[in-house]
């Protein structure tokens, strides 16, 4: 469709242009509908989206012989997406005309009134609620048990999502007391923005897939294939509606909210009664005031007739009620610049590009940030700098952008580099194989993550140094005493020869100073296990850690090893992906750290600073009846702590892993056990408590 036809105002259009027009608008709209209800990726902003509605529209009040069968203005969201069953809805589910100025609002008030032909005084109460920016559902009861429930889909016929509807909490499976013979209760499921923006952090981990805002994450997690995937999803809902009913009827939607509430579904709590035009208005800005403040989105407010009766005569046309309408919130999105794309390194190395934005104003706060998430995400969008972008409050909390203005984008614009070095460090930035995050390998020594490091260095499985907190190790690192692992044995060395000691500091006294450097002291001799757990390599966790001085014994062994595999060695590269539970890419990750001669610097520093590192001793397992045996631990424990048991487990030779399986040979469930105690129960697997655990390993 050409441009210029686009923008003339439709009272100049001719009757051929304006078939032309309305038969592109319906292709395009189409369109947008399949991307936005069956693809949950919309490729248009709501607000352009919207114009191209109300252009359809003015068109075809003004040619209503030229609506065409397939007119947007008749249909209701996508066809139904196929991988699920279909299910016809009893009666249709319909759509909202929308309002956008506080005259619409007058001028629905009239209109019902002159429908009706009720005088100006009669009060018309209207409910006011919020408009749930969601996904909408049918959920169909017979005699109160739940039967079937579906999506929205064209509006007559739906997807049938009823396992995964049935693993959202809050969605009764039956409805107590007083029931109708049938009931479809119709809602809105969501994401709150909280979970929007964990999920998405989660998704940003692994290689998933970012949502652009929390409607399409709702949306993606209820369209779920496998309803386990669902159940995993953060979904809830509200219900608001009702389609068919037979054997019960209300005499105001107000008593069926209410209803709705004794049944057990959630009911809004911001919805209100209102008797004039005035407190319509005013709620709306009440709501207006709070949306920021609100856990999940809404994208405006819906305005029911309240009394049955008069919805009812009111009924429909086309694809709308006429005793319902959606006031409109403005957008929460505008365009922008990018001024600059900036990569910063996180705690644990990830590192995470930032668009700088000319400042601008969404929806009353002032945008100059927006997260790209990642690599990928980059490279999808083909956000670049200098690129004119549609930026958007989603969950209003962190900025996205959602959409690149190509037309507007400059003739000398180029792609976005990703860069393959740690902007803080210089260390060559690694990507695991399924991960999306490309990561610093400089762990001991990058500045962005020196401070995590350290933290996990002193932590309980690792070196275990008391009196060193968080805090601690933050101001050590300020104000630069303590920059890698080897300086915190240098640390009393060091304070005896400063002009500021430890000691004078605030919140330090000779006592608590003598403490820490005994504690520290206390640790100059480690087990090998420890030393390279501690060492905080990407993968290497407290069992892998064993595994590798298990087989390697000596810190001098291990150590001749790694930088074998770095340079090329093939038996040790084959030996090292051989061991239990390592392959490639823990292997590669080992590598890829050693390969940073910094790294291998800093362990050479810290050992240096060490009296012993102890050999690996496998412990004398003979007699042992858990040897072999692969042990999960769960619920509380009351005679040991967790770590006690699981390091007494692995020195009498068994496995300890962190969930159930089919590979479990014994479970340990102490007091408040739960899945895990129940998937052992399902699968066979042998349950102790702990007193049986004890004598089992003879304590
Ligand atoms: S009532 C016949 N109430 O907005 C009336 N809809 O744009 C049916 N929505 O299709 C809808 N919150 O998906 C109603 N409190 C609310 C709502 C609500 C969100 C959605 C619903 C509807 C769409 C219309």
């Amino acid at each position: 469709m050409s441009r210029s036809l686009r923008e003339k105002p439709v009272d100049r259009l001719t009757a051929t242009e304006a078939a032309k027009e309305l038969s592109a608008l319906a292709t395009e709209i189409t369109e947008h509908d399949s991307a936005y209800h069956r693809d949950d990726s919309p490729t248009i902003t709501d607000a352009a989206y919207d114009a191209l509605r109300i252009r359809n529209s003015a068109i075809e009040q003004r040619f209503s012989k030229l609506i065409r069968a397939d007119s947007p203005s008749r249909k209701v969201g996508a066809v139904a997406a196929s991988g699920f069953k279909k299910v016809k809805h009893s009666t249709a589910m319909l759509s909202l005309d929308n309002l956008f100025s506080d005259d619409d609002v007058r001028d629905f008030d009239a209109r019902v009134r002159r429908f009706l032909k009720l005088g100006p005084d009669e009060i018309v109460e209207m409910t006011a609620e919020p408009k749930i920016d969601g996904l909408s559902f049918s959920v169909r009861y017979e005699n109160g048990r739940l039967t079937v429930a579906a999506t929205r889909g064209d509006g007559t016929e739906g997807e049938d999502i009823t396992a995964n509807m049935r693993t959202i909490k809050g969605l009764p499976d039956f409805l107590m007391g007083d029931t109708p013979k049938v009931i479809e209760v119709r809602g809105e499921v969501y994401i709150s923005k909280a979970d929007f923006l964990a999920m998405n952090e989660e998704q940003a981990k692994k290689d998933g897939k970012i949502f652009a805002n929390p409607r399409n994450a709702a949306a993606g997690s209820l369209r779920q294939l496998d309803p386990k995937m669902t159940a995993a999803r953060p979904l809830k809902l509200f219900a608001y509606a009702s389609g068919l009913v037979e054997g019960m009827d209300w005499e105001t939607h107000w008593d069926f909210l209410m209803q709705l509430k004794t049944w057990g579904f959630p009911v809004n709590p911001d919805s209100k009664r209102c008797k004039t035009v005035d407190e319509i208005l005013a709620a709306y800005r009440a709501l207006e005031s709070r949306r920021a403040a609100l856990d999940y989105d809404i994208d405006g407010i819906v305005y029911k007739v309240n009394r049955s009766d008069w919805q009812k005569r009111l009924g429909f046309v086309s694809r709308a009620p006429r005793w319902a309408t959606a006031h409109k919130f403005p957008a929460q999105q505008a365009e922008t610049i990018v001024e600059e794309i900036e990569i910063q390194v996180g705690r644990t190395g990830a590192l995470t590009p930032v668009a700088h934005l000319t400042p601008v104003n969404v929806g009353g706060v002032t945008v100059s940030r927006a997260t790209l998430h990642n690599k990928d995400e980059i490279e999808r969008k083909d956000i670049r700098k200098s690129d004119t972008v549609v930026v958007q409050r989603a969950g209003d909390v962190i900025p996205q952008i959602v959409e690149v203005k190509i037309d507007k984008r400059p003739k000398s614009s180029k792609a976005f580099i990703f860069p393959d070095h740690c902007p803080v460090c210089g260390s060559k930035a690694h990507r695991e194989a399924d991960e999306a995050v490309m990561r610093c390998t400089g762990g001991l020594f990058c500045k962005a993550q020196a401070v995590e490091r350290l933290r996990h260095f002193v932590s309980r499985d690792a070196f275990d140094i008391e009196g060193m907190g968080e805090k601690n190790i933050e101001s050590f690192f300020e104000d630069g005493t303590i920059k890698s692992p080897a300086d915190l044995f240098r640390l009393e060395a060091r304070d005896k020869k400063s002009l500021t000691p430890l000691c004078a500091k605030e919140g330090w006294g000779p006592q608590s100073a003598e403490k820490l450097f005994k504690a520290i002291d206390a640790r100059r001799t480690i087990s090998l296990e420890r030393l390279i757990y501690a060492l905080g390599i990407r993968l290497i966790g407290q069992a892998k850690a064993r595994l590798l001085a298990q087989n390697y014994v000596s810190f001098k062994a291990w150590r001749a090893a790694m930088v074998a595999a770095v340079n090329g060695n093939t038996d040790v590269y084959a030996k090292l992906k051989g061991i239990e539970s390592f392959g490639e890419i823990v292997t590669d990750e080992l590598i890829a750290f050693f390969a940073e001669e910094q790294n291998l610097a800093a362990v050479d520093q810290l050992a240096g600073q060490l009296d012993k590192i102890e050999d690996f001793v496998q412990a004398n397992i003979s007699g042992s009846k858990i040897a072999g045996l692969t042990v999960v631990f769960t619920g509380n424990l009351e005679r040991m702590t967790r770590n006690e048991a699981k390091s007494k487990a692995l020195s009498l030779g068994a496995k300890v892993s962190g969930s159930v399986s089919k590979q479990t040979d014994l479970v340990v469930a102490g007091p408040g056990a739960g899945t895990k105690l129940k998937e052992a129960e399902s699968l066979g697997v042998k349950v102790v408590d702990e007193d049986e655990f004890l004598r089992l390993i003879g304590a």
